[in-house]
């Protein structure tokens, strides 16, 4: 096998990373190197209380270890002051992995405005304040690696948890966009779904599941996305249980009609089979400018009749 992946020197702020799945990239980046600011608020599941005691004790783990660590103990909706506190502890930030994260479900009809607006502005606010305070350092020094963590609720729905898969389909969405604007400064955002055994699974998930599901085995993926030799940006990957794999959008070639004025109803009843063939001339368009092609083609066949 090549040479270990090492972070030495670098800055690596992690959210969230008083335990679960922070805490496990917390202790791997610290392994190979690198200088972590553990974030995390100290609040229950559902985001209520607050207490410094969580992050603290996976720095003094670190610190074991031998490695180099700060704790910071403010919510990511103040992201500033946690980039601010990694720029002063260590002089610049280099890696963000937004990872703190809550709980609140409720069946869509019982869901109430302030679990809805709690869980978005923790995960999507949150990770938009931390991201955007790291950004620009990131572009001007040349070099920047972001994680959004997103769920399998946000790529495919799960049942009462309507707030946290729109939160978590947003991140997929800042993600993408992010791509775009970071590239050309070797900034790079990728995205990962996770499942893993947690306070946050073990409500949900038989004892010996959430005993298996070691937050661990998220990591060493982080750790690669992360590295600056990893050229993938833009991915959006799952990953549990040593089980790594990416998701991508999968769209049928489609019912190309006549641009020049509106298909009626019927047309696209009748040849609905079309819309939905997933046949082999579907595509997997990469980026917007892709995505807007078939589309764009038609119009241009269309003017030219
Ligand atoms: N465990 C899973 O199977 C799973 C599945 C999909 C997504 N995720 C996501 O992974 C991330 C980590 O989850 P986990 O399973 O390790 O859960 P966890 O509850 O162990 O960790 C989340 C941490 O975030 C912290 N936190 C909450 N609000 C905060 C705030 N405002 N500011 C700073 N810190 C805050 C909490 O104190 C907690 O330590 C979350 O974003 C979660 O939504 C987890």
């Amino acid at each position: 096998m090549s040479p270990e992946l090492r972070f030495d020197g670098r800055v690596v702020i992690i959210t969230g990373a008083g335990g679960g799945l922070g805490r496990a990239h917390a202790l791997l980046f610290a392994r190979r190197g690198a200088h972590i600011v553990v974030n995390d608020l100290g609040a229950g599941r559902d985001g209520t209380g607050r207490s410094s005691d969580a992050a603290r004790a996976v720095v003094d783990e670190i610190r074991a270890l031998g490695g180099s660590a700060i704790d910071n103990g403010d919510s990511i909706e103040d992201g500033e002051q946690i980039v601010a506190a990694g720029q002063q502890a260590f002089g610049r930030v280099e890696v963000v992995i937004n990872n703190a994260g809550i709980r609140r479900d409720a069946s869509f009809g019982k869901m109430t405005d302030a679990d809805w607006d709690r869980v978005y502005r923790v995960h999507v606010q949150g990770a938009f304040k931390v991201t955007r305070a790291a950004w620009e350092p990131m572009r001007q020094q040349g070099f920047g690696r972001v994680i959004f963590t997103a769920s399998a609720a946000g790529l495919y729905g799960n049942f009462g948890q309507a707030n946290y898969a729109m939160a978590k389909a947003a991140l997929t969405g800042l993600g993408r966009t992010l791509v775009v604007q970071g590239a050309r400064k070797n900034v790079h955002v990728n995205v990962i779904a996770p499942v893993a055994g947690s306070r946050m699974t073990a409500t949900v998930l038989p004892p010996e599941v959430t005993a298996a599901l070691l937050p661990e085995h998220g990591s060493p993926l982080v750790a690669w996305l992360c590295h600056e030799s990893c050229a993938e940006n833009g991915g959006m990957f799952e990953v549990g249980g040593g089980f790594f794999a990416k998701v991508r959008h999968e769209r049928s070639a489609g019912l190309v009609a006549d641009a020049a004025a509106p298909a009626s109803p019927e047309l696209v009843r009748d040849r609905f089979a079309a819309v939905v063939d997933f046949g082999p001339d579907a595509t997997h368009p990469d980026d917007i400018g892709a995505a807007a092609g078939p589309l764009l083609a038609n119009l241009v066949a269309g003017a030219e009749r």
